[in-house]
């Protein structure tokens, strides 16, 4: 019961179905999630998961149009979503630029952007002139070096209020759905009523109109850390070390190759 998904469709969910979107960054994971997830995020998280980084603001414009392409080419018929880097979208015209040579590069769908009310400007430039704008609000991750860590947000009056005035400078900016980060449970039901978008939660509880979840930290190849988050469906790394052990052990016992398996 695969459908194509497409921002009326996306928009349209909200109060009807959940959204589950997933990470994906390259081609044969991506091909392994098409037809069932919502959505794939291309995020720049792989900078941190696949180049090995201690965080995602290093990651550049020319690294994720090469990963959304192998994306795109594992499942073309996946909705998938360009994460925007760090500095690529620090003013108006950049951003565009930016937004332009993603369309112009590779099939995505969309771009992501991190910000609320601050970027509200720069949003609303790329949605009128025709670039699909996911928002990314509450934790953002390419604010850690200048908010000085990862912290959960909505603990205090002052920052649930300015969640939702971010949420919905979002929304007004003409973005179709937002994710939002990081932000205790009961702001993000507060958020996710205040918006008629769809919100993607991510550590914000089971009251956005879906989830998203990077691929490593769901199938548990991402070993460093677990954050509370994180639902491990898989234990990938274990599993794969273990083939790889048994892979080691048939070559030195040399019960691999079999007779069936030579030429
Ligand atoms: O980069 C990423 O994977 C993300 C998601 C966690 C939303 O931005
Ligand atoms: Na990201």
């Amino acid at each position: 019961n695969f459908e194509k998904m497409n921002i009326t469709k996306i928009k349209k969910a909200k109060n009807i179905k959940k959204l589950t979107m997933i990470t994906a960054y390259d081609a044969l994971f991506a091909k392994l999630f098409e037809k069932i997830a919502d959505m794939i995020l291309v995020g720049d998280s792989l900078n941190m998961s696949f180049a090995g980084k201690p965080d995602t603001l290093s990651a550049t414009l020319e690294q994720m149009i090469y990963h959304t392409n192998a994306v795109c080419a594992g499942a073309p018929q996946a909705f998938v979503i360009l994460d925007m880097p760090f500095g690529t979208y620090i003013n108006k015209d950049e951003a565009l630029k930016n937004a332009v040579e993603v369309y112009a590069k590779t099939n995505a769908a969309a771009i992501k952007i991190e910000g609320g009310e601050d970027k509200a400007e720069i949003i609303k430039h790329l949605t009128s002139n025709s670039i699909a704008v996911m928002g990314h609000i509450g934790l953002m991750p390419q604010y850690v070096r200048s908010e000085g860590g990862y912290k959960v947000r909505g603990k205090t009056k002052e920052d649930e209020e300015q969640l939702i005035k971010d949420a919905l400078a979002v929304q007004n900016a003409g973005a179709f759905a937002i994710v939002v980060e990081g932000v205790l449970s009961s702001v993000a039901k507060k958020i996710t009523e205040a918006v008629k978008i769809p919100v993607i939660g991510i550590g914000a509880g089971n009251v956005t109109d879906g989830q998203v979840l990077v691929w490593s930290d769901m199938l548990g190849f991402f070993e460093e850390f677990k954050p509370k988050f994180v639902r491990k469906y898989l234990e990938g790394a274990t599993l794969v070390k273990q083939a790889v052990e048994q892979y080691k052990s048939d070559v030195q016992s040399q019960a691999f190759p079999a007779k069936d398996e030579e030429y």
